[in-house]
């Protein structure tokens, strides 16, 4: 059997006929900057969060930098956030001068560990910033908690979690603002380079559509230093033929995470998610002392795996200069070591997930 990791190709078989129309309508038009669609769309993403106000942007990289510009953080201010991530989260922070502070995770569920938060605050600190890893929102009471006590703001990096919920509200509930990537292969992906910020505070939507438009207030017009950060309008296109579909995927992708649980959790770590929480499993993540055996021999099997993340960003040659060495974050160092992720994508059948399963499984006796 020879298993696909994020089945892009599938995916744009079941949805083709609504896909070529939305990109034909759009080529027939040749509105391919900020067209109609991109309006819709953020229409739709609106209704889909509840949050007033969805701006999309060119990728979930710049949809942190916009968070931050808005929030008007300056150099030498300072950022909480995760070393067990992506680059982005604390590149960006590094991008506009500001100081990433990284706190360790929670092993359990991947995600910053609210209770080392306050020992990293200082009189320079201005956010926080967790990330929803693999589609699982963070601590957020607990964090809003902390940043009310010490009058910080809240920007959520949910580049991996779109439509994940807290406490049966979407995430931007639960933040200043927050970020998504519609990176293809993130849970609702375009084709192609596309991401969006949301919030429900006025100002800071305002700011964002004019910074994401070179802080353009009107035409020619530049009230604020921004960047070119918009959404092709055919991403916008793929898009909007994507999202009626978004809800149900969650759903699937919930249900194979289920079965993979079901199959493994006696063998092997499988992941947890906390109560009071709902994943959209952006990624399906175990963790093994043999790595690297294991996805050679998934590799035979035609399973493909990939591992998120096998280096923390304090380790990472780009943060040399924040003077941190192993042994600062133990418990994300130690799981960089360990978590392999198998393929995940609402289309994987039950005898695909089974077999998945089962080759682990051998591996691991
Ligand atoms: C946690 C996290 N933050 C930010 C990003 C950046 O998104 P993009 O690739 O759309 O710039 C990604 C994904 O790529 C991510 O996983």
């Amino acid at each position: 059997m020879k298993i696909d990791f994020a089945n892009l190709q599938h995916q744009y078989q079941v949805y083709k006929k609504d896909i070529d129309a939305n990109i034909q309508a759009v080529l027939n038009k040749s509105n391919y900057i900020m067209g109609e669609e991109v309006k819709l769309l953020e229409q739709q993403l609106q209704y889909f969060t509840g949050a007033k106000h969805a701006i999309t942007c060119s990728n979930g990289t710049d949809a942190l930098l916009l968070a931050m510009m808005a929030m008007e953080i300056q150099p030498d201010d300072e950022i909480i956030t995760t070393p067990f991530t992506f680059i982005s989260t604390a590149e960006t922070v590094a991008f506009l001068k500001i100081k990433p502070v990284f706190v360790d995770i929670d092993e359990e569920t991947f995600n910053i560990d609210p209770n080392k938060i306050e020992a990293a605050i200082t009189n320079k600190t201005k956010a926080i910033m967790p990330v929803s890893l693999y589609g699982q929102p963070a601590d957020m009471d607990e964090i809003n908690a902390i940043a009310k006590k010490h009058n910080l703001k809240v920007i959520i990096d949910g580049a991996q979690a779109f439509g994940a919920t807290y406490k049966d509200k979407m995430e931007v509930h639960h933040c200043d603002i927050y970020t998504t990537s519609f990176f293809p292969a993130k849970p609702l992906g375009c084709y192609g380079d596309g991401g969006a910020v949301f919030t429900n505070n006025e100002q800071y939507a305002e700011k964002m559509k004019m910074m994401r438009v070179h802080g353009q207030s009107k035409r020619y017009h530049h009230k604020y230093i921004g960047m070119g950060g918009r959404l092709d309008t055919l991403q916008a296109a793929v898009l909007l033929a994507k999202l009626p579909h978004y809800k149900n995927e969650i759903i699937a992708r919930q249900a194979v995470a289920g079965k993979y649980t079901q199959a493994l959790h006696s063998s092997v770590k499988t992941p947890l998610v906390k109560e009071n929480r709902t994943s959209v499993w952006a990624q399906y993540t175990i963790r093994v002392e043999n790595r690297q055996q294991l996805q050679e021999h998934l590799t035979q099997e035609g399973i493909p795996t990939a591992v998120h993340y096998s280096i923390p960003l304090h380790l990472q040659e780009c943060f040399q200069y924040l003077g941190l060495q192993k042994g600062c974050f133990p418990v994300s160092e130690k799981v960089c070591e360990e978590v392999v992720s198998l393929p995940m994508n609402p289309f994987l059948k039950n005898k695909e997930i089974d077999y998945v399963a089962q080759a682990v499984k051998t591996i691991l006796k």
